[in-house]
């Protein structure tokens, strides 16, 4: 016989191997891949600038993106009708270089608003309709630089309070309603393709802010709103009760027809680190990824930053911190090899 025809025969006749699944993924990039899903991590933008290793990390690591700051209307337009894109420019030129998609955060918000904006509002220099004229000004020039390169806004965050009201800003008080389904319907004016989305916290387990989200999502979309997700922070802290619930709340969004994403997940302790409660985090954030995972419309699991080194968390909650999938010296947690164990769905 010849030599092909031998090693064919050999082939044949040697038992196929069981099959095992796909490997465990090396790293965030590869479980994303495997999962068919995105996932991201807010950037800050100083230390993407000055700092080799967190850059290298955030690029090896996710092909999803959000500003944690850059794009805010404060970053953007801290004068007025003074623009400065430099950060948020970045941001997208460093993601485009990297294979990462991008989520724009966030058009319309009560905080990190510039102050001309804030106290001509309240000095009464600008009056309501001007204020809208300035918001669909400031929703239609940034949504359009960005045309084409940024998958999903968060169009509104932040718009419902904890009792199911809505959230009296300056947006409700002077334009009444109606600014949120103008909101959606500049940006999509402004970049028909880019997804929009509906942003908020505490919607993971809070019924009259999980109630007036939806029935606010269904009345836009009975009124033809452009409305394509809604976004859960899922900023969760390990003395509380992981949200049990949160896969259902995921699915009733879905059966609206909106695209999920887990957009700004931390898991927050009161300090001092413990290897216990670093074992409870990492399993909120196992249990995160798998609720994202049996929701088919979950495409996208963003954490609000991926070290310790740079987390909003322990400027905010007094006595917490250590909320991130990477130490401050960049050393992966147990948070982390949690989520590379999560298997395919
Ligand atoms: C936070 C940033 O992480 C901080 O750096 C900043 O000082 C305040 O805002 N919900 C949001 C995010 O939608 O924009 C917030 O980000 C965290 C809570």
């Amino acid at each position: 016989m010849k030599p092909l025809i031998i090693a064919l025969a050999l082939m044949l006749a040697l038992p196929a191997p069981a099959y095992a699944g796909p490997r465990q993924p090396r790293d965030l990039r590869e479980l994303a891949h495997q999962h068919g899903i995105r996932i991201g991590t807010a950037v800050d933008i100083a230390a993407l600038r000055d700092e080799a290793d967190y850059r290298k990390v955030l690029n090896h690591q996710f092909n999803h993106v959000t500003a944690e700051n850059a794009m805010k209307w404060e970053s953007v337009e801290p004068e007025r009708g003074a623009y400065t894109w430099a950060d948020a420019d970045a941001l997208v030129h460093n993601a485009h270089r990297n294979r990462q998609r991008v989520r724009g955060h966030t058009l319309v918000w009560h905080n990190q608003l510039p102050a001309w904006l804030t106290e001509g509002v309240a000095d009464g220099s600008i009056t309501p309709a001007e204020l809208k004229r300035i918001l669909r000004d400031h929703i239609t020039t940034q949504v359009r630089r960005y045309k084409g390169k940024i998958r999903a806004w968060d169009v509104v965050n932040e718009v419902v309070e904890e009792d199911g009201s809505l959230r009296q800003n300056i947006w409700l008080t002077n334009l009444g309603p109606g600014y949120i389904a103008d909101a959606f319907r500049w940006a999509h004016r402004a970049d028909p393709h880019a997804k929009l989305f509906i942003n908020d916290y505490n919607i993971e387990w809070n019924t009259p802010k999980i109630e007036t989200t939806l029935s606010l999502v269904k009345d836009l979309q009975a009124r033809g709103v452009p409305i394509h997700g809604v976004g859960f922070q899922g900023h969760l802290g390990i003395q509380y009760d992981y949200p049990g619930d949160w896969a259902n709340v995921m699915r009733r969004f879905a059966d609206l027809g909106l695209e999920i994403a887990v957009t700004e997940l931390d898991v927050r302790m009161v300090l001092p680190v413990t290897p216990e409660k670093l074992a409870t985090q990492a399993d909120y954030y196992r249990r995160a990824l798998t609720d994202c995972l049996s929701v088919e419309a979950c495409k996208e699991f963003t954490v609000w930053g991926f070290t310790d080194r740079h987390s909003w968390v322990p400027g905010w909650f007094d006595g917490e911190g250590a909320a991130c999938l990477l130490d401050e010296n960049l050393a992966p947690k147990p948070a982390y090899r949690a989520l590379l164990g999560v298997r395919a769905r």
